[in-house]
Parts: structure tokens; sequence; C-alpha cells
């Protein structure tokens, strides 16, 4: 059991462990109340441990039954989360035996039932509530696994690699024997056993092998795991084109499961995934479930080499495989878009994994959760599992890959294998062969430095400022880099920017120039190492306008300098699509900020006419369209401020969007007539990306009130041929607060009642509407299609709303966060990681008007003060009253 006061794990505490645990065989008698598990390791002591060395084994909630060392009872003590052996031999057999109760096993992490079936999820931790075992990364064995339960009840078992054999026993059951010929650490290990059915393919993989992929799922849903299966076989082609990867198993399973923690989970050829992110049907799924399904299937898959062939030597190293593994994701999907779409589709997805990061990202960045790539401590590992961690270490990736070229990061990632496969490593090896492959390169001479952006936490700020000297036709710029303090870390180094970069004439053609020594060209990559530093651009043949960081290429926050004017350009004629976006991000907020703090919002001609310019010009895509006349979200806008007010951050917002609706009405008219479907429903970028624009244009159009518009969505939620036309018409309704919108809700409730995850958005749209009541939201929660245990339906309410819908959560009465922290103590109770995730809602209190902010702080402390609080609760309480 986790003790009260739970220990700060330090990443330079780590110690090698003493001894290797070469085979695994574990044998499960499968029991919802009552499984029984017989653990028989094969461990040898390794040569630099002290033959004294204690071993020492992790578990959580087990009983013990019996304990031998080479069929001998054994002496052990308890230890805090576990039990330690002494006086080993070199080399044993260790057999236990030990008891769980899948039923109880709330938390969902181990061994635990949904619905009438069992599934495992060990990482990080949950192993130990398996058996007893060294639960840490880098501890890998070959494991056997023998299964064993109710042949009717769970005719399908499974587990890690290849099935040995299945057999029906004399009493009933079943048992099937798996064996996964790789070694692996415990946190990659899972079963499942079931009442499922799958669909399943043979591929033929490059080099000329056969493989069966599985997806499985529960019955009746197979008839939304076609677009799972074919993201999985793109997945397979892609990691052997780009990185010369293949599948090294046999077999790969998916398995979908309602009840989970997070996304999906990379165990070793038995991927288990949360439905959200494998089921859908055009009936079923929007544009942006098929677009995540996708990006997901191919994370977990690219795990198998990233992640599962070269893992983490501790759980520090976390982005290692995570930041490594959504690069390769981004890429698989920029890639997959550009196939059907083109480059533009690529800057479209860059756009979007963009405003991700700097929605969640930067604000964890700036506020008391705030730790480097790689932390340097933690209470709770599952804490860990952050936009810093995922996204920030993805851009790190993507800066290598910026600084090396696509050829020189391909050659790193051989390196990385030729290296370290079958091995147990840190981000620093990552780096290094990444460096070494790429001799003479910026990444290699300056390695060390480039190493900072796993060392220090906290969003590097970048100021720039131009001269241009018409006689010498040069341009100087000048580039000063500073990193604001974060917690435990008062000062900063200056660190390695790459900062890509071209030049617009006022009439908006790009102007061709040259970097020292460099050939002359439209865009240049500079390569800023000091606080302060200057570059001299030559060969300008007139007053440029600066088209800096182009395609994001540092995770900055960037000051250019420039004026609205030098925005309208760029957002008229940049050649570099994602700064055309940032102007106009740039644009609105420059006119939203004002209003924020002192009222009084007027949208100018000039910059409405930029706007009808985006969206009549026929050589730009509807999804580019889209993205450019979204406006930064409320969560944006408020990074923005020194203080926030979330109510007149929702009201400008809203005001501002009206303004829109309004002084475009027949451009959004136009637009939605224009953009009409031409055929069937296919879930396409080119599809997608006109249904994406179309349906703005609608919200907009029903924002200004009339009836026709608001009649019109309406008659989309009846009779849409798609979820994405039909969500959006509902979303609109709901969101201009529509009097249609309660009988919208109610239809399409009624016509849905029996599809989960459908359900799932719809009590997330209505957690997301305008001024909705904490009452409402309560109202929600007695439904009998609530439960708070199903996490997917417990965050489609309760983050939903504490975390997606500031203007209506921050309140002055408190209404909101009394909520928070009753859900907060009643959700950790059952599930404390899907209750700290919660309580970061409120952890950036500090930056919040005091008028919020005093009403808070004795919210916070009451619930922080609360005695059975789990240790991932308290820590995250504990930052953020810090
Ligand atoms: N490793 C998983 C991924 O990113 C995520 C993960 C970590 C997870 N911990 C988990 C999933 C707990 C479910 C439950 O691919
Ligand atoms: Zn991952």
């Amino acid at each position: 059991m986790r003790t009260d006061q739970a220990p700060v794990i330090s990443r330079l505490q780590y110690a090698k462990p003493a001894y290797a645990i070469d085979q695994v065989t574990l044998e499960f008698d499968l029991d919802p109340d009552r499984t029984r598990v017989k653990n028989r390791m094969q461990l040898r002591r390794l040569a630099d441990a002290s033959a004294d060395a204690p071993l020492l084994l992790d578990g959580e909630d087990l009983t013990l039954q019996s304990l031998t060392v080479d069929g001998k009872a054994w002496v052990y003590a308890a230890t805090d989360g576990g039990i330690r052996l002494d006086k080993l031999p070199d080399a044993f057999q260790l057999d236990i035996v030990t008891a769980c109760s899948p039923r109880a096993n709330t938390r969902l992490s181990g061994l635990y039932l949904s619905g009438d079936a069992f599934f495992t999820q060990c990482e990080a931790e949950g192993f130990r509530r398996i058996t007893y075992w060294p639960d840490r990364p880098d501890v890998m064995s070959r494991f056997t696994v023998v299964l064993r339960a109710d042949k009717a009840k769970y005719p399908v078992l499974l587990s890690n690699g290849n099935l040995k054999s299945q057999r029906p026993l004399d009493d009933g059951r079943m048992e099937a024997v798996w064996e996964d010929p790789f070694p692996k650490p415990s946190y990659l290990f899972a079963l499942v056993a079931g009442r499922l059915v799958c669909r399943e393919q043979r591929i033929r993989a490059a080099d000329g092998r056969e493989h069966l992929l599985q997806v499985y799922v529960r019955e009746g849903d197979l008839d939304k795991t076609e677009h799972a299966m074919q993201s999985l076989v793109h997945s397979v082609a892609w990691d052997e084109q780009r990185f010369g990867l293949s599948l090294d198993l046999d077999r790969f399973m998916i398995v979908a499961v309602s009840d989970f923690n997070m996304g999906a989970m990379e165990n070793k050829g038995l991927n288990v995934f949360n439905t959200k992110y494998v089921l859908a049907n055009p009936a079923t799924a929007t544009d942006a479930d098929y677009m995540n399904i996708e990006s997901v299937i191919g994370h977990e898959y690219f795990h198998n080499w990233t992640g599962n062939r070269i893992t983490c030597r501790d759980w520090f190293q976390l982005s290692l495989k995570e930041g490594l593994t959504v690069f390769r994701d981004q890429e698989f999907s920029q890639d997959l878009a550009a196939q059907s779409g083109g480059e533009s589709a690529r800057a479209v997805k860059r756009i979007e994994d963009v405003r991700g990061l700097r929605a969640v990202q930067f604000p964890e960045d700036a506020g008391p959760m705030a730790h480097p790539v790689r932390p340097d401590s933690y209470v709770a590992i599952d804490n860990f599992y952050t936009p810093t961690v995922y996204e920030k270490g993805a851009e790190v990736v993507r800066m290598m890959q910026t600084l090396v070229g696509r050829a020189g990061f391909a050659a790193g990632m051989k390196l990385y294998f030729a290296r370290h496969d079958g091995q147990a490593v840190t981000c620093d090896d990552f780096l290094a062969a990444m460096a070494d492959a790429n001799p003479g390169s910026a990444l290699e001479t300056h390695r060390a430095q480039f190493s900072l952006w796993y060392a220090q936490a906290g969003t590097p700020r970048l100021r720039a400022a131009g001269q241009y000297d018409a006689a010498a036709r040069s341009y100087t710029l000048s580039l000063t880099q500073a990193c604001p303090a974060t917690p435990g870390q008062p000062e900063k180094q200056a660190q390695i920017i790459p900062l890509r970069l071209g030049l617009l004439a006022r009439s908006g053609e790009a102007l061709s120039f040259s970097v020292e020594a460099g050939a002359r060209g439209t865009d240049a990559l500079l390569v800023l190492t000091q606080p302060q530093q200057s570059f001299v651009l030559h060969e300008v043949d007139a007053e440029p306008i600066p088209s800096l960081l182009r395609g994001f290429s540092a995770p900055v926050l960037l000051d250019d300098g420039l004026s609205d004017a030098d925005r309208l350009v760029l957002l008229a004629h940049d050649t570099d699509p994602f700064n055309r976006w940032e102007a106009a991000q740039r644009l609105a907020l420059a006119r939203l900020l004002p209003a924020v703090q002192d009222g009084g919002l007027k949208l100018d001609a000039t910059y409405l006419d930029a706007l009808r310019g985006v969206l009549h010009d026929t050589g730009l895509d509807p999804a580019f369209k889209d993205l450019v006349l979204t406006l930064p979200s409320e969560g944006y806008i408020a990074e923005q401020l020194g203080q926030i007010d979330p109510a007149r951050i929702h009201q400008t917002r809203q005001t501002m969007r009206l303004a829109l609706a309004q002084q475009l009405q027949a451009d959004w008219e136009q637009t939605w007539h224009a953009l009409a479907p031409t055929g069937g429903y296919t879930p396409d970028f080119a599809g997608a990306g006109r249904r994406g624009l179309r349906n703005l244009a609608l919200s907009y159009l029903s924002l200004t009130g009339d009836a026709v518009w608001q009649g019109r969505a309406y008659q989309l939620v009846k009779d849409a041929d798609n979820m994405t036309d039909r969500f959006d018409a509902l979303a609109a309704l709901v969101g201009c607060r529509a009097e249609l919108a309660q009988a919208a809700l109610e239809r399409f409730a009624a016509q849905f009642a029996h599809e989960p995850l459908v359900m799932d958005k719809w009590f997330a749209l209505q957690a997301t509407a305008p001024g909705v009541e904490v009452s409402a939201i309560r109202t929600l929660m007695q439904r009998p299609d609530f439960s708070i245990r199903n996490p997917n339906r417990a965050r489609s309410v309760i983050s939903t709303f504490c975390q997606g819908n500031p203007g209506a959560f921050h309140r002055t009465d408190g209404a909101g966060y009394g909520f928070w922290a009753e859900q907060v103590r009643t959700l950790d109770a059952i599930n404390p990681q899907v209750a700290a995730r919660l309580a970061r809602a409120l952890d950036r209190w500090r930056k919040l008007t005091p008028s919020y902010a005093q009403v808070v702080e004795p919210i916070m402390r009451d619930l922080a003060a609360h005695p059975g609080l789990s240790a991932d609760t308290r820590e995250i309480l504990g930052k953020a009253l810090a």
C-alpha cells in the first residue's frame, strides 16, 4: 500500500537493479473476485551487484499465498511498497503465488474488469498490482503466460506474443499459452479475456514476411473497425518506408475497451485501446474522430520500436519514448494527409499540432506544474504523462530533425537502433546517436547546449528586431532570448533555437537573400545559441517584412515586433502557411486583448476585408480557411494576459464572434452554399475540410439569431447522413443558445442512446454550453446513463465543464469551484489517476483576478487538507498551493 506521506523520487537517485529475471512464467486462474497468479521467475545476480544485495519486489493490493526460493520457503521482509528478500544465491528460481480482486479494482491499473471481460493496464506501475516484481522498466524478461478461465464467459484469451497452444480443460475452463519472444519490461505486459470478436487481415510486409493483424471489439461493434484496421495497415507500411522499421511479430492485436484511464497502450503485440480511439463509422464518428484514431493507432504501433524494442531506463526518461513517438505519429499523419491533400494538408496538420501545444503545454510550462521534458523528481509518475513530456518532447525531437535534415534524422535513428536495440536507455543516449550520426551539424556542435531542452522547464521567449540598410542591401536581425524562472529553476541558460525565416516585400512577393556565405534563396535556417545574437542577411533588394519561426521551428514565444500592417501582408501573401495562420491569430489577438481589458471591441474594415480575402481565395484549402477564421481559444487568450478574468474573456470572444458573424454574413452564406456536399460521406482530408468550413459558417450564421439558419441547423440534426454534420449542427444550436437546442438535444439522445461514444459527445457538448449552470451539470450526472466509474463518461461531463468551459466554470460565487472539489474527492476514492487530472483544472488559480482567486484558495486548501487523498492528487494540490 502507498503510505500517507509518499516519498519524492529523484532522477539522480537512479541505481541499477541487482538482479536480472531472464525468464518468467505467469499462470492466471482468472476469476472476477479472486484471481490467482502463479509467478515463476528465473533470477540471476548481476555482475556488478554486491553478493549481499537484497532483491526488492514491488507489490500493491496483493494477497501473498506462498513464496519459495528453489522450492524452499524463504523469509521475506515487508517494505514500504512491497517485500525484500535477503541472503539469496547467485542464481535461483523464485516462485510466488498471490491473489487479487479484479472486481474491486476501480483504479483501472493492474488487472480489472470492464463489463464482463478482463483487461490489464500496467504502465507505469500497474504490474505490481498483479504480482510481486521489480516493477521498473530496466528489468526485461522473456514472458510465458498461461491463462485459464471459464470457457463460456471468456472464450477469447489473449496475451503478448504468439499463441503456443489452446485447449479446453475438464472443468469447463479453457487454457491458452502465450509466449513473447522479445524480452520486455513489466509495464508492457498485457492480458485480455472475454467475449470478443475480431476483424482480421493478413498483410505481407516489404521484407516478404506475413503478419496477421487483428482488431478485437465487443459483439455489435465489428461494423466500426474498418478504419482502425486501415490505419494499422498504413502504420505498418509507413514505418517500413520512412524509417526501415518493420513489424517484428507474426501477430499484432488491438483490443478496444470502454473503461480506460488514457488513450491507448502499446503492450507488446497486444495494444489495448480506449474504444474512443478504435470505433468509427460515418454514423457515429466525426472527421476529428477519424483523424484521432489514425494518429493514436499509429502512435501505439510506432512504440513497437520506439518504446518497446528500445525502452526507458527509468521513468524520468519517459519522453525518450513518448516525445519521439508523438513526433513519429505527427509525421505519419502529415505524410498521409499530404498523400491526399498535398503540402497544404501537411501544413494544416502542423498548425493543429501547434495549436494543441500552445493550448495545453504552454500554460503547463508557465504554471506550478512546470517541469523539464526530462523531469527531475516526482511523487506519482502517473502525474507526469503530461503535455510537456509528450508534446514539448515531440517538438524537441522535431528540432533535432530541423537541425540535421530529414536524411540526417533517419541516419540518427539507424544509429540509435544499431547501438541500443533491446536495451533500456536514456534521453541522452538518443541525443548522442542523433549527434554522432551527423558530424559537423549544428546539433553535434552544440549537443551539450541542445540537451538543455531536456533539462530546463519553461517556454523561452524570443524577441526579434530588424534593421534594413538600403545602401548595403542588408537586413540585420537582432534576436534576444530569455526563459522565465520555473519552480526549482530560478536561473536559466540560453538554449539553442533553430529559427526558420523568409522575407517579404511590402507588395507581398518573397524577397531572396543570402546568409553569410550561403547561397541566395527565399528561406533560411538561423541557429541562435547566444542570449543575444545578430544575423546579417545580404542582397536584400527592399525593406522586408520578416516571416519568422516558419513552421513553428522551435517551441518558443516570439515577440516579432511587427505592426498590424505587416501582419496583413503576411496573412495575404506569406508562402509559409503556418505564418499566414499565425498572422491571422495575432491580428485577432490585437483586437481581442485590448477589448478584454477596456471593453469596446472594434473591428476595422481592413481586418474584415483581410478575412474576406482569405474566405474567397480559391487557392486556399477549406481546412486552412477554417483554421484562419476560427478565433484563438479562451485558454490561449488567457495566456496572453497577466491576470485572468475568465468571464470577461468569454464575453469578449463571444462579442467578436458575433461581430464576425454579422459583418461577414453574406460571405458565410456564400461559403455555406458553395461547399454543399457533392457526394456521399468519406472521411478524407478534402471532404473533412469542406465540412469543417461549411459548419463553421453554419455556427456563425446561427449565432446571428436568424431563424432560417437555426432551422437549417435543426434540420441537419434530424437528417444529416454523417455524424460530423449532425454533431456540428447540434453544437451550433447549443453554442448560440437557440430555442431549438433543447429539442435537438433530446432527439439526438433518443437516436444514439445505445452508442456510448456518441453519448459522451452529447454530455460533453452540454458541459461546454455557454453560461451553463452548475445545477445543470448536476442534472446531467443524475441521468441513469451517467457513471462516474467510467472515465470517458466522467470526463465528458466533469472534466469538460471544469477544464473546457472557463467562462461558465469560473464564478465569483464559487459554485464551480465547490463542485470541482467535491468531484475530485469522489473520484479520488475511485480512481486517483483520473482524479489527479481533474485536480489540475485549477492549478493556475494564482493567475486569476483576485475576485476569483480569493474564492478558489480556501476551497483548494480545504480539499488538500482532506486526510484520505491519494498521493497522485496530493502531489498536484501541493504544487498548486506552494
Ligand atoms: N504509453 C501510453 C501511450 O502514450 C500511455 C499510457 C501511460 C497509459 N500510462 C497509461 C495508457 C495508463 C493507459 C493507462 O501510448
Ligand atoms: Zn505513447
